[in-house]
């Protein structure tokens, strides 16, 4: 089987690339993506010289290099996680968000049931498009009640309403052309290889540098927070299990005021850098809130637990833990995608093949 897996450079993409990769030596792994700066082969390096890994440098959003991949490699299924994604960033260029969000899943969608003609009775393999997609979608909720998979969309910032309607055009192909597809929302991701400009990288960063971390309005807000690898795990039971045309939550029951979570981060590092109880915390600065800040996410994932009996495999004091400790020990990491060192070795490396 032959998959194409877009984003694989990213920060979820890129463990799922290699759970993928790892797990299954028998099926090809074709990772697309277009490395903008929040793609970097140096989170996927360790399996790059597999026998069933492939990386294509290309974008989405171009139908005829896209059109010609699908013809060249004939796909059975496509997961696909690339997209703009920082909800900061949607608030300053919202047509970048269009473009790679809501354009290029059209364009994809496109091209897969064109080159699939849509005929799954006619198709002894099995083809699936798995489309991966974000609470926020749901909107923001009260200090009450959690999102179901029939939750009605209300997305509140431009990045959330160009994924909302991405998921609206993978129904939309799903019941008009019989497009075999699958959505799964998650709440916030958290661990190795996430870019710094999200909370938790971010602020780990600044604690470790004493830079002042800029927790927005009064840090009331409420997110839900799921360790990465526990994503790419209920990615790989959903596309292994899933049923075609359905949607699937994912989420571990994790909710966390942002001020609690970013005290609970101050006291590790203060453990992990031989500083003083309270020395870390004393960089929290309040600032001025995001605009249109949604106030809480929280998701039931109780779909996937009783139907795919997906459960996530760690705690989240433990996954924090581990994921300073990485952080801590891969500042190499840090300082090439900050740097864009990783397009120049790219470059050399991949130009050629
Ligand atoms: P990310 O920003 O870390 O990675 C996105 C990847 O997509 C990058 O490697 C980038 O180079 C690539 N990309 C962007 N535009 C492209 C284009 N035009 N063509 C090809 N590649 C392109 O994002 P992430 O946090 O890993 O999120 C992955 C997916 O999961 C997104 O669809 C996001 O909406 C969704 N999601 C994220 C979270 C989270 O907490 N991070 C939670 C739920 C869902
Ligand atoms: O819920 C899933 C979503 O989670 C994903 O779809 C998005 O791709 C992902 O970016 C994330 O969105 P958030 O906006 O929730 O994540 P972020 O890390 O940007 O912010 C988490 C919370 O912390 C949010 O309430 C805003 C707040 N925050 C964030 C930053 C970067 C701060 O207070 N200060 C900051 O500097």
């Amino acid at each position: 089987m032959k998959i194409l897996i877009t984003g694989g450079a990213g920060f979820i993409g890129s463990h799922v690339v290699r759970l993928f990769v790892n797990k299954y030596p028998d099926y090809q792994i074709f990772n697309l993506d277009n490395l903008t700066y929040a793609g970097n082969l140096g989170s996927i390096r360790d399996i790059e010289n597999q026998a069933n890994y492939h990386f294509v440098k290309g974008d989405i959003t171009d139908p005829d290099f896209m059109q010609d991949l699908f013809a060249v490699h004939q796909f059975s299924a496509v997961i696909h996680l690339a997209a703009e994604s920082h909800v900061d960033r949607s608030i300053l260029n919202p047509i970048e968000f269009v473009k790679t969000n809501v354009l290029g899943t059209v364009n994809l969608l496109n091209v897969a049931k064109n080159a699939w003609k849509t005929n799954p009775s006619e198709d002894t393999k099995r083809r699936l498009f798995y489309h991966i997609s974000t609470d926020e979608v749901y909107g923001s909720l009260g200090e009450e009640g959690f999102f179901v998979e029939t939750t009605p969309y209300d997305p509140q910032s431009p990045y959330s309403a160009s994924k909302a309607s991405s998921d609206h055009f993978v129904r939309a192909y799903h019941n008009t052309y019989k497009l075999p597809v699958i959505i799964s929302n998650c709440s916030n991701n958290y661990g190795p290889n996430q870019f710094p400009e999200k909370l938790i990288p971010l602020f780990i960063h600044n604690i470790q540098n004493n830079k002042p971390l800029p927790v927005y309005g009064k840090g009331e807000n409420v997110r839900d927070w799921l360790y990465v690898i526990d994503h790419a795990r209920a990615i790989d039971t959903i596309f292994h299990q899933g049923k075609i045309g359905e949607t699937y939550n994912i989420g571990g029951f994790n909710e966390w005021k942002n001020i609690d979570l970013v005290k609970l981060l101050c006291q590790i590092m203060d453990k992990k850098l031989n500083r003083a109880e309270g020395e870390s915390a004393k960089l929290i600065t309040y600032v001025t809130d995001r605009a249109g800040h949604d106030h809480r996410y929280a998701i039931d994932a109780t779909k996937l637990s009783t139907e795919l009996a997906w459960q996530p495999s760690l705690q989240f004091e433990e996954g924090l833990e581990k994921t300073v400790d990485w952080y801590l020990a891969n500042e190499k990491w840090l300082s090439y995608v900050t740097s864009g060192e990783y397009q120049k070795y790219y470059e050399l490396q991949y130009a050629n093949r």
